[in-house]
Order: C-alpha cells, then sequence, then structure tokens
C-alpha cells in the first residue's frame, strides 16, 4: 500500500536547545490538527537524533529519519555513523543520495549503492533522493540522468527491500531556491520514476511505492503538489525549520 509522507530535513540547522523546541511543537500541532494519515518524518541531525526520538515518545504519526549514514557496519571509520547506531536510537528512516551530499561530499551512484544495502540490512527505510541540475534539464537530460541515478543507485535491491523504500524526487534547481517545479513538471518526472519501478520490478512495486518531492515546498505550494496522482509527499527543507508552516504543509492532503 502507497502511504503519504511529508519529511522535514533540517540539514544543519538548530542547536540542542532550538531542536528540542522544534520537535515538541511539531509533536504538539500534529495531534492536535492532524487528521488524516500522513506519515510524518523528522530528520534532524545526528547529535540531536536520539533526544527528537524520545520527544515523539511513541506517537504513531511521526517517526525519526538521518539525514545520511556510512555504508559499513563499525569500525576505524573516524567521524562516521552506521546504519546500525542509527537504528539503536529510535531511527527508522535514512535519507540517501540528497543532491547537497552527492555534490559537496562526492557521493556517486556506486557508493549509495553500498549505503541503501547498509540501510536496508538494519531494516531501515532509505529515502532515496533524486534530481537534475538546471543544465541537464535545459539540455533535455532529466529523464537519462534520473534513469542511471535510479538503475545504479538503486534498482539492485531485491522486490521484498524495494518495498521498504521511499524515492524523493529533488530538481537541484528547486532546492532552497525558491523556485519550485511545476506541479505539471514535477507530475511528469514522478510518473516517470513510478514507469522504471514497473520496467524494473513490477506493476504492483510502482503502484505501491511513496514518491515525495522536494525542492521549496511551502504551505502555498503543496496542496497543488500534493493534489498530483503521482505526487504522495515531500521532502521539506527550509519550510520545515518553522513548526507552523511544516504542519500546514501536511495538512495540505
Ligand atoms: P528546500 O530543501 O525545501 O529548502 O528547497 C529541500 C531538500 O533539500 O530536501
Amino acid at each position: 500500500m502507497r502511504k503519504k509522507i511529508v519529511a522535514g530535513n533540517w540539514k544543519m540547522n538548530k542547536t540542542f536547545d532550538e531542536a528540542q523546541a522544534l520537535v515538541s511543537e511539531v509533536v504538539n500541532m500534529v495531534q492536535d490538527e492532524v487528521n488524516n494519515d500522513t506519515e510524518v518524518v523528522i530528520c534532524p541531525s545526528f547529535p540531536f537524533l536520539s533526544s527528537v526520538s524520545k520527544a515523539i515518545n511513541g506517537n504513531a504519526k511521526i517517526q525519526v529519519g538521518a539525514q545520511n549514514c556510512h555504508q559499513n557496519e563499525s569500525g576505524a571509520y573516524t567521524g562516521e555513523v552506521s546504519a546500525g547506531m542509527l537504528k539503536s536510537v529510535g531511527v527508522s528512516y535514512v535519507i540517501l543520495g540528497h543532491s547537497e551530499r552527492r555534490q559537496y561530499f562526492q557521493e556517486d551512484n556506486q557508493l549509495l549503492e553500498a549505503k541503501v544495502k547498509a540501510v536496508l540490512k538494519q531494516g531501515l527505510k532509505p529515502i532515496f533522493c533524486i534530481g537534475e541540475s538546471l543544465e541537464e534539464r535545459e539540455q533535455d537530460l532529466t529523464f537519462k540522468v534520473l534513469e542511471s541515478q535510479l538503475k545504479e543507485g538503486l534498482f539492485h535491491v531485491s522486490n521484498e527491500e524495494f518495498a521498504q523504500v521511499v524515492i524523493a524526487y529533488e530538481p537541484i534547481w528547486a532546492i532552497g531556491t525558491g523556485k519550485t517545479a511545476t506541479s505539471q513538471q514535477a507530475q511528469e518526472v514522478h510518473a516517470f520514476i513510478r514507469e522504471q519501478i514497473a520496467r524494473n520490478y513490477d506493476a504492483q512495486a510502482a503502484a505501491d511505492t511513496t514518491i515525495l518531492y522536494g525542492g521549496s515546498a511551502n504551505p502555498g505550494n503543496a496542496k497543488e503538489l500534493f493534489s498530483q496522482p503521482d505526487i504522495d509527499g515531500g521532502l521539506i527543507g527550509g519550510a520545515s525549520l518553522k513548526s507552523r508552516d511544516f504542519v500546514d504543509i501536511i495538512k495540505s492532503f
């Protein structure tokens, strides 16, 4: 069954106290105001995962996600965090392949393939990000780029494992720029992604996969985006840092 998800990617923002304040606001507002069946995922920085998870206190509507993890299980990898560690502090989702990781930390499809495996091995759910640059879009390479990101980074997993995967389409030119893809542009790409899933797995897998849109989503445009048949929610950056905006986006279904 396809789920609706709104995930907040806090990126490298907030101090401990600010993170605590934000998560308790979100928890209270979701409790008081949200009566749809959307799953909410909060993705703070590593140091706050444990306390954010405690603040959520088993609220069934809200899950915790990490923004990255290492591909190995343990060992001499100074500064890194494994999927098993994330699981042990209450994490259930892990964002992988965000364009900022691809761009600033040289994460390529081959590395992401290993990270996807590591996350699934721990029983966690990857939120696998794909997206084209403005240049690629202008050169009509969008579908080609997305196809190779999916094929090389993700489509090696089994049917059973694939059922745990969430995909996020995030056009790089729309991230943090205030420039959102139109709902038609996003829908066109989401339909393409679903087609690729059908081709590599089967029609049922395609119908069941949650595909999120990300890139300058906000309370003003979420309704229109979420009304598209192949858009199942959002991966929200900037607007997830304000509880009011984030919860209004959750209520946009
Ligand atoms: P944005 O970021 O909503 O600030 O554009 C989205 C993301 O990078 O996940």
